[in-house]
């Protein structure tokens, strides 16, 4: 079973699930082009794991964990890789220009996985020299919690590749995976989304404050949080990326950005991590 784990990019994403495999064992080595996202995301990581072992949720003590992570802005460090996982922003010119450098640093049987929300994971492998070891792994947010993990084979994706990559999430990090059909949106984001974008549109059309629509989804429905906090969580930026290549394949109304989406984006407020948006976090 594979055991060498890398991550590209560690954002919110990239960082929870640098997490999740260190604490499921695994040696991970996390990359980032800048320090200071190292720095914060070390930081993050390291409030949490205490936080975590304070509650008496950790097997083994935190310094343990945080042992088994190296942080660098060296993609070389990734060489001796089994996995790697690119968790870069949501542009594809970003992640094809990843995978092509990747392709020159990694053994050619290594699987390099893409977290991306709704691009097809076609265009991405087609960017490899080996396009059958690129497989789709979605996790979603906050993915130190949520148990998912979706696993998505492109037309050129090896089943070997394919199976190996739903083995690793699911024996060795412990997720619940379910397989997906190269689709923009996959499963998850195909239904979420366009109910996120509705929850917008109410609040542009005035239909009732920020505050009720949340409240209305929470108490009416049991949602875990309301749509616009939710947003907020996933951030302003990423449901803008997501929306527009949802509507780019399927070209439905029901994916197209709203303007207030829109608008917030351009202001910078892009949620939680930025401070604001929808709500003030400040
Ligand atoms: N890291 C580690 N642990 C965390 C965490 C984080 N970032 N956030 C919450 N937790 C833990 C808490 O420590 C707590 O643990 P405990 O029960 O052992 O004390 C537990 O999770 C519950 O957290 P809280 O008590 O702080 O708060 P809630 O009960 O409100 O839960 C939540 C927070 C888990 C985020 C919950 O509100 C929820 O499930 N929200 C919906 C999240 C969701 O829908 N995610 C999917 C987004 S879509 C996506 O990611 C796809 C993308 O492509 C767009």
């Amino acid at each position: 079973m594979m055991n060498r784990m890398g991550v590209v990019g560690c954002g919110v994403m990239g960082a929870g699930i640098a997490e999740v495999g260190a604490k499921a064992g695994c040696d991970v080595v996390v990359v980032d082009a800048f320090p200071e996202a190292l720095d914060r995301a070390r930081e993050r990581m390291a409030a949490s794991l205490a936080k975590a072992e304070e509650k008496g949720k950790l097997s083994e003590p935190a310094a343990d964990i945080l042992a088994r992570l190296r942080w660098t802005t060296d993609l070389a460090a990734l060489a001796d890789r089994e996995i790697v996982t690119e968790v870069i922003r949501e542009q594809l010119d970003d992640k094809i220009s990843l995978i092509h450098q990747l392709d020159g640093i990694l053994a050619p049987d290594a699987i390099i996985t893409t977290n991306t929300s709704s691009i097809p994971i076609a265009q991405l492998a087609a960017a490899s020299a080996h396009p059958s070891r690129v497989v789709g792994t979605h996790y979603f947010n906050p993915p130190q919690v949520m148990p998912l993990v979706e696993v998505i084979a492109a037309i050129q994706t090896s089943p070997e590749a394919t199976d190996r990559t739903a083995e690793f999430c699911a024996d060795v990090l412990g997720k619940k995976v379910i397989r997906a059909k190269d689709r923009s949106g996959f499963v998850v984001n195909a239904l979420l989304v366009p109910y996120l974008l509705d929850a917008i549109r109410s609040l542009e059309n005035g239909v009732a404050s920020k505050e009720d629509i949340d409240v209305g989804m929470v108490a009416g429905c049991g949602m875990p949080m309301g749509p616009l906090t939710l947003c907020d969580m996933i951030g302003l930026d990423t449901m803008l990326l997501v929306s527009e290549s949802l509507y780019a394949e399927h070209l439905e109304l029901r994916f197209a950005p709203p303007a207030l989406l829109k608008r917030h984006v351009e202001a910078g407020m892009y949620g939680r991590k930025s401070g604001r948006g929808f709500y003030d976090y400040s």
